[in-house]
């Protein structure tokens, strides 16, 4: 398969992250496939933010597992990044599955969940996906990779991800013993041995967060399966460019 684009919380570079705008903009650029953040309010509703909290990304305050959704949808999600942005809301994550789907680009929805442990968002996840017929066309990843089993438990069909930071030692045989499909590492800890050894055992890597071209180079040329990236624009060029 082509080495795809995922566009980080959206066209994240040029829009504020994890808004409809910065989606729809990374659709117009033609990225392959959107990755987003999912966090659960107080009522249970799943909306897409980073943090567990309003505070950097919105005007509002306070943590979105306290607030109800009426109150996370009523603060402003674009003005911090910039006046033309005023008036962005919390998007709801029907709304980016229905995007995905409408104009046929994969997902990556990432269950924040590594912190505060969101009771049933699994289930949730799955049954949205379900709705929108989007199961074969997303992976689910995590931090939390007991979450990612119990995704695997509610339908083993869907694409899975080991996302980490750390040096994992032999990533794609803990990949393995976890039962998930794909390996999303942190960009510095991507080699050619663990390319080889991946791929032998038809496991994708696609490695966060590539915005230096000369990164997007290297990783290109290493044969990753995919770059998640706030640069969509500056990453398709590459493609092309190596292509
Ligand atoms: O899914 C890749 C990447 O988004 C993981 O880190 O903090 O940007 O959500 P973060
Ligand atoms: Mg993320």
């Amino acid at each position: 398969m082509a080495i795809q684009i995922y566009a980080h919380r959206g066209y994240s570079a040029i829009a504020p992250e994890n808004t409809m705008i910065a989606f729809q903009k990374a659709v117009d650029a033609g990225a392959h496939g959107l990755e987003l953040d999912v966090h659960l309010t107080k009522d249970h509703e799943m909306v897409v933010i980073h943090d567990e909290t309003l505070q950097r990304t919105t005007n509002g305050r306070g943590r979105v597992r306290n607030l109800s959704l009426e109150e996370v949808r009523r603060v402003d999600a674009g003005s911090w990044f910039g006046d033309d942005f005023q008036g962005e809301r919390v998007p709801l994550l029907s709304e980016v599955v229905a995007l995905a789907a409408r104009d046929g680009l994969s997902l990556n929805i990432e269950l924040k969940n590594n912190k505060i442990a969101y009771e049933g968002l699994e289930r949730q996840v799955i049954a949205m996906l379900e709705d929108y017929d989007m199961i074969n066309q997303t992976v689910i990843s995590c931090f939390d990779h007991y979450s990612l089993r119990r995704v695997k438990e509610v339908c083993p069909k869907v694409d899975t991800a080991i996302l980490y930071m750390a040096n994992l030692f032999e990533p794609w045989e803990y990949a393995r013993h976890v039962g998930v499909t794909s390996i999303h590492p942190y960009r510095p800890t991507v080699t050619r041995e663990m390319l080889t050894k991946s791929h032998a055992l038809n496991l994708p890597v696609r490695p966060f967060t590539i915005n230096q071209e000369k990164e997007m180079r290297r990783l290109i040329d290493m044969g990753v399966d995919a770059l998640i990236t706030d640069n969509v624009k500056e990453a398709l060029n590459e493609l092309k460019n190596r292509g």
